[in-house]
């Protein structure tokens, strides 16, 4: 397939708070930051980086389907539906791009009800507990 030099960042819900979001675990960079070293490191490819951010379950699936149609690749932050929602990982199985799952933290060292992921099976591969840095190693995975 040609490829359209776009790969997709959608973030899920409470991630619009990082930077004052439990500043201990999840680091004092901003989501807009995060965003900007995101298209940074396209900038420096020559790939365009998209981000997004949704609370919502349903938008989330929107933009998985539409990062399928666009974008050579995704990277999602599902955050807790990750740990909740088959609608988000339908969507993920069902685009025919691959789509990285991305964590901040570590969430295997978390409590248990985030050791599941409704979308590993599904992804291409996860990246986790790197901070910021999980989203640049998930997007180099896709390059
Ligand atoms: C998270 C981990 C999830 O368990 C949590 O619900 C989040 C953030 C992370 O990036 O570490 O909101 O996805």
């Amino acid at each position: 397939m040609e490829r359209k030099g776009v790969l997709y960042v959608i973030n899920g819900p409470n991630l619009n708070l990082l930077g004052r979001r439990e500043p201990t675990l999840y680091g004092k960079a901003t989501l807009g930051e995060i965003e900007e070293l995101c298209r940074l490191w396209g900038r420096e490819r020559g790939v365009e980086v998209r981000t997004f951010q949704s609370n919502h379950e349903g938008e989330l699936v929107d933009l998985v389907h539409r990062g399928g149609d666009e974008a050579d690749g995704i990277v999602l932050n599902g955050a807790a539906y990750s740990h909740t929602s088959i609608a988000l990982r339908d969507a993920v199985a069902a685009v025919s791009v691959p789509v990285v799952e991305v964590h901040l933290t570590n969430t295997a060292a978390r409590e248990s009800f985030r050791r599941h992921s409704y979308l590993t099976a599904v992804a291409a591969g996860l990246v986790m507990g790197f901070g910021p840095r999980s989203y640049l190693l998930a997007l180099e995975a896709l390059n």
